[in-house]
């Protein structure tokens, strides 16, 4: 269980202050797939920034599990916490191997003193993992991973992020770079790690489609603040056009 409580923020952009988050307050239980949809500068980067730890909110707590979080640094965070980015360069090292990136991905929140070695145990495990996807390329693991597609980049990203222990996996705009299939192929995987792990999801997205055929929540942001809230069962009903009049 994943509580945010009255967690604002507000940035200084020269003398004006904007306000990104006005007293948000959250409770996201294992098992949800929590879409959140919402304008431009509706606040909706900054709510997974502030839960993330990328940047720290001005009043609130943050608590996963009855931990409080609040006040930990964003790596000090991902035991709790996994990310994958709108860039899918982002998540990932260029100049390493896909096995290596794995390898750094294992390591994530544990201690970096304690080694995890690239013995043929992990390489299998690893090959296993990335047939999940379904492109070939658990039998290219010693490419240089800035050599990959963004959308093979992306599917490796969202596979690694699974790689440690975590309980939320924040997604912002996971798909806005990528074609139709590759896209397709992020939410299916989205939804297998759902079923198979014991963890909830938060993704923001632009597209309307993915609303309806994805996850089991919707959330929606405007001007800081989440002005719709819709459980699994009120967002079955939905329709396409009905979510395009939210932004009316
Ligand atoms: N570092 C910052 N400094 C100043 N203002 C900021 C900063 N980050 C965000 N803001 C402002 O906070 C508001 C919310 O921004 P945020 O990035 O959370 O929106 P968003 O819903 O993610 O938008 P988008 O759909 O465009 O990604 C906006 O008005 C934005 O300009
Ligand atoms: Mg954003």
């Amino acid at each position: 269980m994943i509580e945010i409580f009255h967690i604002s923020k507000k940035f200084f952009d020269g003398e004006k202050p904007v306000i990104a988050l006005h007293p948000t307050s959250l409770r996201i239980k294992e098992k949800e797939f929590v879409i959140i949809v919402g304008a431009n500068g509706s606040g909706k980067s900054t709510l997974l920034n502030v839960i993330a730890g990328t940047i720290l909110c001005d009043e609130g707590k943050i608590a996963v599990d009855s931990n409080d979080i609040t006040a930990l640094k964003e790596h000090e965070r991902s035991r709790f916490i996994a990310r994958v980015f709108q860039n899918p360069q982002s998540g990932t090292a260029s100049d390493l191997t896909i096995i290596e990136n794995f390898r750094l991905a294992a390591l994530r929140s544990h201690s970096k003193i304690l080694r995890i070695g690239i013995d043929k145990k992990f390489v299998d495990s690893i090959r296993e993992r990335v047939s999940w996807l379904g492109l070939g390329l658990e039998d290219q693991l010693n490419r240089k991973m800035g050599a990959l597609s963004g959308g093979q980049r992306q599917a490796l990203t969202v596979v690694m992020s699974t790689m440690d222990d975590f309980k939320l996996l924040l997604m912002d705009e996971p798909t806005a770079a990528l074609d139709p299939k590759s896209a397709e192929l992020i939410m299916k995987l989205t939804s297998r790690i759902l079923n198979q792990m014991p963890v909830a999801i938060l993704m923001v997205t632009h597209q309307t489609k993915q609303v309806l055929d994805y996850g089991n929540r919707i959330i929606q942001m405007a001007s800081g603040q989440i002005i719709r809230d819709l459980d699994s069962t009120s967002k079955e009903k939905l329709t396409l056009n009905e979510i395009i009049h939210w932004f009316d």
